[in-house]
Parts: structure tokens; C-alpha cells; sequence
């Protein structure tokens, strides 16, 4: 029996190590190793992609997917799996994801990535989450412990402000703090403090002008001091540019590294007194403490089981797809015998299950559609099948379209499937539009003038839209790219084996203009303004009161329920921070078939001195039910959740006031809502000279000093309203219209006293 290899003693370690090995364990040895150091016995590790399966290349390196990789079970991406809103699930497919890792000798899976859609265009968003960071956050969270179950760490990426493809390498992203505080951190907070991830991966872009490489507010002030990560941060491939700002910031170990310069520079800078030896003893230690962290699961190694964990990538798909229309129960497809059924579509034989780029997996296998279908149909139901268009183009074919119209005109049931082909999203690039290729909505068209609406089922990473042609389907199954089983799954979905439960994790936008960011989309010159601010996603399209198409949160099941009997109680109190605001409500199944659904609570703030959004998801919770049955659900929130962040006092501030509690099935559902009152420590600044006559007034004991004062003007409402927003000091240069300076300082002894 070989020996497990002894933990290291990292500080015995670290005595030993000459300056260059420590310059050097902190840059990685080649594209996927850490680097080791023999005679001490530190072991390489290997780290791999990504989000939803492993991309392991053994022999050949490269970031962008080009070259091959070990087998490994592909599911769904994050588009999809985030539609699941399943924490259970996304658990799950994380504990897979280790064993697969383990298996492999992988001691660290790059993913999950959880930054915003912020725009419905960026290349990546079939590798993101979502458009909420409380959604974003919850999901990742489980996914993280899920792998790290294992023994196998996880990289949280890309921190932070990576929301485009556009000259991702460089573009400085322009977000205000309260910005990067309520909508493009949170997520990555809320896993940093609840699952502990063992590796942070930083972004390529800059943020407020400075490389997220190097920016020491984020990887050391946010990151550490104010969350308590205890990790290891590692850069995105290729996004360091000064190693040893990049070390002073906080950034432990450089990938791939860059071994004709790096470890020279940070030897020189620290021989030369510009790096302090233990700002890198810092980073070396962290390596160090990976390595202990994940030598045990990498030692004990094991298989893991193809079958099942193509099982669980098919019962992710299934979770994942959202049923958007259904109209006259379109779905599920119930054929009887005798009848036929054309499936229409080049991606019912030629799948589209995962996107291009650094997160490409080598599946252990696929299921395509159209054989999955063949395989559950009942006897005595004929398939006919046509592609329609082709996928390697956007061009019309009129032969092909020919032949699926015709295809479809003889047969009693029209499944369509449509999608983005692999050309169209990538890692990489950004789309231009949100439309489908001309040669599908041009089959979709023919098809209409002759009277047939097809059951159309999507595979597209991002979201498309739909507003132009979904008059033109009967039912839309957006099943997005779902992994590797996705055929199977689509296949059990239509034929009502399955029955979906997946809610959009992003609005589904009537027009690309209509999103908040479209006019600071992907921005120029290096530059791109967040200039919408917290509004991104509903919080936009709600404030704007825009129409969508779909929802954030939207998703129709083969069964019906009803979300009534909403109880709010309050208990703690925000001064103590203890406070808990319940929710409960009672979710029932009042249809014939089991199903799943997602309970969502908002929160409204009604009385605030800060633009806010409408309203804010908070919880949620899915709750599978059997036909008839009935459940009562309790989700608890805490004071973050009617919290902003206050650019004044650099911190989360509730305000005292009401606040509405909401619970629906999407955002724009909301079936029961509550009223309530919270109180809470005054966060108005203390007055001054400088404040206004207004603040002046509307503070109890401002008030009352200006009454003593004999000035007619302060008594008539109206007049005060006019000059009300001048400060008071400004106001008393006015000499002889309100009170002099004299005065002015008298009053603001007299507060202070
Ligand atoms: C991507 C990362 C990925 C890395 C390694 C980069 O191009 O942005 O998400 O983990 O490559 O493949």
C-alpha cells in the first residue's frame, strides 16, 4: 500500500524556500500545473475547466477549447442549470463535478461563473447565471460545496465586472460603487461567506481603470478584509500584466505563467526593496495551503459511474428547460396511433448542447433528439423528418424549406426545433442582435402561411427573441444548452414523461433596445459605462416600465398550482442586527400531473430617500408537489434584504419606513403581497452650515431652532419649498434676506450643544 503523502508543514516550507522557488510558486509551471518543488516534496497540481463539465487536457493546452480533452460528462450550461432555480440540483451536478475531477486528478474545477447578464448580447452568457445576484448567488453557493464535498476546489469567477466579451482583455468597466456594491459583487459574495470556495479566479478587464489583476480594493480590501475569503486568488488566462503589482493586490498565483519575465521581475522587485519578501510569502502560503487542502481527494482518486452521471446530466436538463407558451395545451404531445409526427429542424439530428470556448467538454456521450424521440413514442406513430435550413449558414435553402413545409403539411403533429447554431454565441465575442438565423424564422414563416403553428422547442445559450414570431408557435419549449442529455430530456419534456419546471433566470426583452444597457453596450475606446447603474435586468425593465416578452422568474408547467395564505412576521429588530422578516404561504398542486413550483418573494422598498428598484428577489423556493398535494413554505429574511448600499456611509443602510413583501411565480406575477414597517437607526448625516435649509427643516431639532429665529420667510411653506435646496451657508451670504453668518454659526453651536 503506497503511503498517503504527509501534509505539508507550510511554514516548515517556507523557511526553506530560496526567493526564486517562492517567485516561482506563485506562477503556475505550465498551462494547467502549479509549479513544484521537489526537494521540499511539493507536489503540482493540475487545475481544468469549468462551469458544467470537466475540460481536462492532458497532453494539449489552450484556453479557448480548441484542442482535446479527457471524457467527462457535459451538463447543461449555466443558462440553462440557472433556470433550474434548484439548489438541490446545482449540489448535485457540483458533488459530480468533484468526483469527475478526483477521478481525473484534477485538484481544482474553474467555474462556476457568476457574473451578471448585464446585457443579453454578451457572448458568454450561456456560461453565466443570471441577471439577479441574490439567484446568481444561492445557486453558485450550492454548486461550490457540492464540488468541494469532494475534496476538490472550485474558482469563483470572473471577479469582478466581466460582463463582456468586447475587448474583454482590456476594457476598463466604469461602475459606480454602489453598482459594483448591490449588483455585480453580491453574488460573489454571498458564495465567498456561504460556501468558503477554495480559488477565486480574477477577471481580465480592468474596473474604474485599473486591471482586476491588480486592483487592490477588490482582491484584498472587498475580498478579504471585508468577506473573510481565506483562498487562493488565481488570474484568468492571460491577465496579468504586472506581476508584482498584481502580488501587492492580492493575487496569489498567475496562470498560465508567464516564465521569461514573471518570476525575474518579482525576484528584482524584492532584491531592489520595491516588494516587501512577505507580501509573496503571502501568495506562497496560499498555494501551499491548496495543495494541503486537496492531496487527500487527489490521492484517494476513484472512477466515477458514465451511467449515472449521464442520468443526473439528463435530470439537470429536465429541471432546466422553461415551458414560455403553451397555447390550448399545446404540450405535452400526446399522439394517438395512426398518426404522424414531423420533426422539423437541422437540431433535431445535429444537437446543440454546449457553447464554444474554454468551457467545452468532451462528452462522454449524446443524445440526439430526434433518436430519442423515435425511442419513446407509443406504437404505431409514424416520424417523418426534415431540416428545413441548415446550420452552417443563415442563408435560405428553398429546396429544404421546401421539403419541411411539405414535410409538415402531411403530418397530424409539428415538432420545430430551432436555436443559435455554434457560430452564432461564443466566448470570445459578443452577438450583434438577439434574432434567430433568417433561414429559421423564414421556415417558421412558410409554415405560417399555410396555416400550421408547430410546437417549437429552443437550444440557445443566450436569450433570443421572441416577439416577432411567437404569434407563429403554438408552444415554445426554451430548453437552452442543456448538456449532453439535453435530446433525451427534450424529448421526455414534449411527450409529458417529464414535466417542466424551469423559471426564466433572465428577462426575455420585447426589443434589444428596450434592455437599460443598450446604450452603453459594449462601449469604446476602452471605455464601458455602466451607466444604468443598479437597473440591469427587471430592475430596468420594471422601473422603465418597459413590456417583455417573458419575465424574469416566468415559467408555465403541464399542471396548474395556486400561492395564497401569505403571513409576514417580524421579529429582531435592525438596530440589533437580528432582524427576520417570514414569509409563509401555501403551495398547492391543483392539477392533474406532479410538477414543480418556484416560489419567489420581492421586496419593495416604498419610502426611500434613494432611487431603488420596483422590487428585488429575496427567496425563493421550489417545491415539487403531486397532483392534489399541498405544502406550506417558510423563507426568512434578514436585513440585507431591505438594505441598499449607501455611497455615504460605505456600508448596507436599512431605512426606517415600509416595505412591501411580495410572493409570486415571476416577477411580474405577484399573487400576495404584505405591508409592512420596519424601524431603524436614522442614517440621515448630521446637520450642518453646509446642509439645506430643506434638511434644516425637516429635522426635528433643526426645525426647532429656526422657529426661534424672526424671520417671516422660514413660516410661509411655500417660499421655503422655493429656496428650500440652498444650503443653509449660501443662504446666509444673502445678507439681510434670512439670517447672516453670525447667526448661522450660533444655530450650529446650539445643535451641537
Ligand atoms: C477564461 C476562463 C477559463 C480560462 C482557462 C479563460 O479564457 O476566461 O474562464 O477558466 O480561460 O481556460
Amino acid at each position: 500500500m503506497p503511503q498517503p503523502a504527509p501534509t505539508l508543514d507550510v511554514e516548515a516550507v517556507l523557511a526553506q524556500l530560496t526567493l526564486e522557488e517562492k517567485a516561482a510558486l506563485t506562477l503556475g509551471s505550465d498551462f494547467w500545473h502549479t509549479a513544484p518543488v521537489e526537494r521540499l516534496g511539493v507536489p503540482a497540481i493540475m487545475v481544468a475547466d469549468g462551469p458544467h463539465g470537466l475540460r481536462a487536457q492532458m497532453n494539449e493546452a489552450d484556453h479557448v477549447g480548441l484542442s482535446g480533452s479527457v471524457p467527462a460528462t457535459c451538463f447543461p450550461t449555466a443558462s440553462a442549470l440557472g433556470s433550474s432555480w434548484n439548489p438541490g440540483l446545482f449540489r448535485r451536478v457540483g458533488d459530480a463535478l468533484g468526483a469527475e475531477a478526483a477521478a481525473c486528478g484534477v485538484s481544482v474545477v474553474l467555474g462556476p461563473g457568476i457574473n451578471m447578464k448585464r446585457s443579453p448580447l454578451c457572448g458568454r452568457n450561456f456560461e453565466y447565471l443570471s441577471e439577479d445576484p441574490y439567484l446568481a448567488g444561492e445557486l453558485a453557493t450550492a454548486m461550490v460545496q457540492g464540488t468541494q464535498s469532494r475534496g476538490i476546489g472550485t474558482s469563483l469567477k470572473h471577479y469582478a465586472a466581466n460582463n463582456q466579451e468586447d475587448d474583454r482583455l482590456r476594457v476598463s468597466a466604469e461602475v459606480d460603487e454602489r453598482t459594483l456594491r448591490e449588483i455585480y459583487l453580491p453574488a460573489f459574495e454571498r458564495v465567498v461567506k456561504q460556501a468558503t470556495p477554495w480559488t477565486l479566479m480574477c477577471a481580465y478587464n480592468k474596473v474604474n481603470g485599473t486591471y482586476a489583476s491588480e486592483h487592490h480594493w477588490l482582491l484584498t480590501e472587498v475580498l478579504r478584509d471585508g468577506w473573510g475569503f481565506d483562498g487562493l486568488v488565481m488570474s484568468d488566462w492571460g491577465a496579468v500584466h504586472d506581476r508584482v503589482a498584481a502580488l501587492e493586490a492580492g493575487l496569489d498565483l498567475e496562470m498560465p505563467p508567464n516564465l521569461e519575465q514573471s518570476a525575474a521581475r518579482v525576484v528584482a522587485a524584492v532584491r531592489e526593496g520595491r516588494l516587501a519578501e512577505s507580501v509573496l510569502d503571502l501568495g506562497v502560503r496560499r498555494v501551499l495551503d491548496l495543495v494541503n487542502r486537496v492531496r487527500p481527494a487527489l490521492e484517494a482518486g476513484g472512477e466515477f459511474d458514465e451511467q449515472a452521471h449521464h442520468d443526473l446530466a439528463r435530470a439537470a436538463a429536465l429541471e432546466s428547460a422553461v415551458l414560455l407558451k403553451n397555447d390550448d395545451a399545446a404540450l405535452p404531445l400526446r399522439p394517438a396511433a395512426g398518426a404522424t409526427v414531423a420533426v422539423l429542424g437541422e437540431f433535431a439530428r445535429t444537437p446543440r448542447y454546449q457553447g464554444a470556448g474554454s468551457s467545452q467538454v468532451n462528452p462522454t456521450r449524446v443524445d440526439v433528439i430526434f433518436d430519442e424521440l423515435a425511442a419513446r413514442l407509443p406504437e404505431g406513430v409514424e416520424l417523418t423528418y426534415a431540416a428545413g435550413f441548415g446550420i452552417g449558414t443563415t442563408e435560405g435553402d428553398a429546396e429544404l424549406q421546401e421539403a419541411a413545409v411539405e414535410a409538415a403539411s402531411a403530418a397530424d403533429h409539428v415538432l420545430l426545433y430551432l436555436g443559435l447554431p455554434a457560430a452564432a454565441e461564443s466566448e470570445g465575442f459578443d452577438r450583434t442582435h438577439l434574432d434567430l438565423p433568417a433561414n429559421q424564422l423564414a421556415l417558421l414563416s412558410a409554415l405560417h402561411r399555410v396555416g400550421i403553428r408547430p410546437i417549437v422547442v429552443l437550444a440557445n445559450g443566450s436569450s433570443v427573441r421572441l416577439s416577432t414570431w411567437e404569434h407563429q408557435a403554438a408552444a415554445i419549449l426554451e430548453c437552452w444548452l442543456s448538456g449532453q442529455a439535453a435530446g433525451s430530456a427534450a424529448a421526455e419534456l414534449v411527450l409529458g414523461l417529464a414535466n417542466p419546471s424551469g423559471k426564466l433566470a433572465e428577462t426575455l426583452p420585447v426589443r434589444l433596445e428596450d434592455c437599460s444597457s443598450f446604450l452603453n453596450f459594449p462601449g469604446d475606446s476602452g471605455v464601458v459605462r455602466y451607466g444604468e447603474g443598479i437597473f440591469i435586468g427587471y430592475r430596468g425593465y420594471d422601473r422603465a416600465r418597459q413590456e417583455v416578452s417573458y419575465p424574469f422568474g416566468f415559467g408555465l408547467s403541464y399542471t396548474t398550482f395556486t400561492v395564497g395564505d401569505l403571513s409576514v412576521r417580524t421579529s429582531g429588530s435592525v438596530a440589533d442586527d437580528d432582524l427576520e422578516v417570514q414569509a409563509t404561504v401555501t403551495v398547492a398542486n391543483t392539477g392533474a400531473v406532479a410538477g414543480a413550483e418556484v416560489v419567489q418573494v420581492y421586496v419593495s422598498d416604498l419610502e426611500s430617500s434613494v432611487a431603488r428598484p420596483v422590487r428585488e428577489l429575496k427567496a425563493f423556493a421550489k417545491v415539487h408537489l403531486e397532483p392534489g398535494e399541498s405544502k406550506q413554505v417558510s423563507l426568512v429574511l434578514d436585513a440585507r434584504a431591505f438594505a441598499y448600499w449607501s455611497t455615504r456611509h460605505h456600508d448596507w443602510v436599512v431605512e426606517a419606513g415600509d416595505f412591501q413583501v411580495a410572493v409570486g411565480t415571476s416577477s411580474r406575477h405577484l399573487v400576495a403581497r404584505e405591508r409592512i414597517h420596519l424601524e431603524a437607526p436614522s442614517v440621515a448625516p448630521p446637520l450642518t452650515a453646509d446642509s439645506t435649509l430643506q434638511e434644516w427643516v425637516a429635522d426635528d431639532r433643526g426645525r426647532q431652532l429656526l422657529s426661534r429665529l424672526d424671520v417671516p420667510i422660514l413660516h410661509d411653506p411655500e417660499l421655503v419649498r422655493v429656496i428650500g435646496t440652498m444650503p443653509m451657508r449660501t443662504l446666509a451670504s444673502f445678507s439681510g434676506l434670512l439670517f447672516d453668518h453670525g447667526t448661522l454659526d450660533r444655530l450650529a453651536a446650539d445643535l451641537e450643544g
